[in-house]
């Protein structure tokens, strides 16, 4: 990107919500039947009023619902000259409703989108629950983002993100050094998926496979990871198949990069892999026009997956980590793979090629076949796999595919980071759907069936795990770009899922095993 938008810095003060030196404060405000009431941050704001706040929200069309924001000018009532109070719902949340960390991430990340265009802001939204400091600070963090580096010019009407978050340790009743260790996590946190977002959301002719690979390796040495770029000859003379025949189409050859992550002491051994299509066209199987240029988004996995070895490697968790991301551009050409073709594949399986868009699992099942010979415990796979997950779980929810214990523990890690994941089977009619006349496997359904389409992924990959390695498909095709408006803390565009699952994921594993 020519001209990114800075992280927000975050800082911690001493200060309150009615005294601190910022140009905005946050506040909460709850909804419960008809009533409005105080939430966190609220009643001091109240006080400094004369008593008068929830009658002048209630003016304003304050609903306290979660996410809306109605902002209040103070008029000299307190130091910031202006409250944004936003809502945060029942003060008992219902069952079924979200997570309530995740309702206060969501409320901190509208907040702060509402409030674009502000310098410095003051958050109050944490009383003296000491669990609720992370959601805040990383839901505020997360929704101070924009992407704007290819205008040549930034219109008279352009307002930047919040530029300084300030934590009001007052409300928290936390010493500032404790916090200042939570402002680091979310810190590492934060910086992965915007780093994620920033790859994502660039133009695909300038995230080409070699250029994904050099900043991809570039970011993981600044992190101090140890990082090998295989280039197209190194994937030819390793034999990897699949990843070579994606990337043939293309004049910007294919990569595959292995990142390790190896802590002094550790018990287990996690594998991340991430689909990294610098841009999918079909291929030969070519996608229609409308909206095409979203493909610049398959790589989310790949993005998502080296963002979080650099957190990692700042979080230091007690657990070895390696990424395999493999890395091709899915072009038509004279040169590219076609339907028909038979894949020799890293590892020896014959795969017959039916549909050249089938192209994720190609590159991915190089990629696992590679991650399995350093015998990781676990692995982790992500991917933008199938326009049949958005069919079955919609834009926001990811499917997972494989070991049901792991699958389990990463929907409760999905439910903590608000990235919701939902376990899917993989049924042996499916598996069965792709035996091959003349080969292995089918890449997809032999008949081109697209009956549980988004199954056909998983199962395909799942060839390519031995039974000993607990493992998982993500599949994020909806999740991980947001094509709509914004909500929460959640951008247009790139949304950084489901990074921060993975690495809640990791530490669950660094801690339990
Ligand atoms: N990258 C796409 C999947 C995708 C679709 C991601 C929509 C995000 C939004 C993938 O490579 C693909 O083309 N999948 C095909 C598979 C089919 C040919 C078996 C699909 O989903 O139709
Ligand atoms: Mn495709
Ligand atoms: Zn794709």
């Amino acid at each position: 990107m020519t001209r990114p938008t800075e992280a927000a810095v975050l800082t911690v003060s001493g200060a309150g919500a009615v005294d601190a030196e910022v140009d905005a404060v946050v506040i909460g405000v709850h909804r419960d039947g008809e009533q409005l009431s105080l939430g966190p941050g609220a009643a001091a704001v109240d006080t400094a009023l004369g008593g008068r706040l929830l009658d002048v929200l209630a003016r304003l069309g304050a609903n306290g619902v979660t996410g809306e924001v109605v902002k209040v000018a103070t008029l000299g009532a307190t130091t910031a000259p202006v409250v944004a109070a936003v809502g945060l719902g029942p003060v008992e949340p219902k069952p079924g409703s979200p997570d309530p960390h995740e309702n206060y991430r969501r409320a901190a990340g509208a907040a702060i989108r509402a409030l674009t265009g502000t310098d410095r802001v003051g958050l109050a939204l944490v009383d003296s629950d000491p669990s609720l400091t992370r959601p805040v600070l990383e839901g505020a963090t997360l929704g101070a983002y924009d992407f704007v580096g290819y205008k040549s010019e930034l219109p008279p009407s352009y307002r930047p993100p919040v530029r300084e978050l300030v934590l009001l340790a007052d409300a928290t009743g936390r010493g500032e050094i404790e916090l200042q260790g939570e402002t680091d996590r979310v810190k590492a946190v934060t910086d992965a998926v915007r780093l994620a977002r920033n790859w994502i959301n660039t133009p695909p002719n300038d995230l080409r496979p070699p250029a994904f690979a050099a900043q991809a390796a570039e970011a993981a040495a600044d992190a101090g990871l140890e990082v090998d770029v295989l280039d197209t000859d190194a994937l030819r003379a390793g034999g990897y198949g699949g990843i070579l025949a994606v990337g043939l189409g293309s004049e910007a050859g294919p990569q595959l990069v292995r990142i390790a992550y190896t802590p002094a002491e550790y018990d287990k051994h996690v594998a991340l892999v991430g689909k990294g299509i610098t841009f999918d066209t079909g291929g030969i199987s070519i996608k229609p026009a409308q909206n095409m240029q979203d493909m610049k988004s398959d790589m989310s996995g790949a993005a998502c997956v080296v963002a979080a070895m650099t957190a990692i490697a700042r979080l230091q968790p007690a657990v070895k980590v390696t990424a395999y991301v493999p890395m091709a551009e899915n072009m038509p050409s004279g040169s590219a793979y076609r339907p028909g073709d038979v894949v020799t594949m890293y590892g020896g399986t014959k795969v017959e090629v039916l549909n050249t868009d089938a192209e994720g699992r190609m590159i991915l099942a190089d990629a696992i076949a590679r991650a399995v010979e350093d015998e990781p415990d676990y692995l982790l796979e992500t991917s933008t796999l199938t326009g049949g997950q958005v069919v079955s779980l919609g834009e926001r929810i990811s499917g997972l595919m494989g070991s049901t214990e792991l699958l389990a523990r990463l929907k409760d890690a999905g439910a903590r980071t608000g990235e919701p994941m939902w376990p899917m089977p993989l049924p042996d009619e499916v598996r069965s759907g792709m035996d091959s006349a003349i080969a292995d496997v089918t890449q997809i359904n032999a008949g081109f069936d697209r009956a549980g389409h988004m199954l056909q992924g998983g199962s395909f990959l799942s060839r390519f795990v031995p039974d000993e390695v607990q493992w998982a498909h993500i599949d994020i095709a909806g999740p991980s770009y947001n094509t709509k408006t914004p909500h929460g803390y959640t951008p247009k565009g790139a949304t950084g899922v489901p990074l921060r699952t993975l690495i809640e994921t990791v530490e669950d594993i660094a801690h339990n095993g």
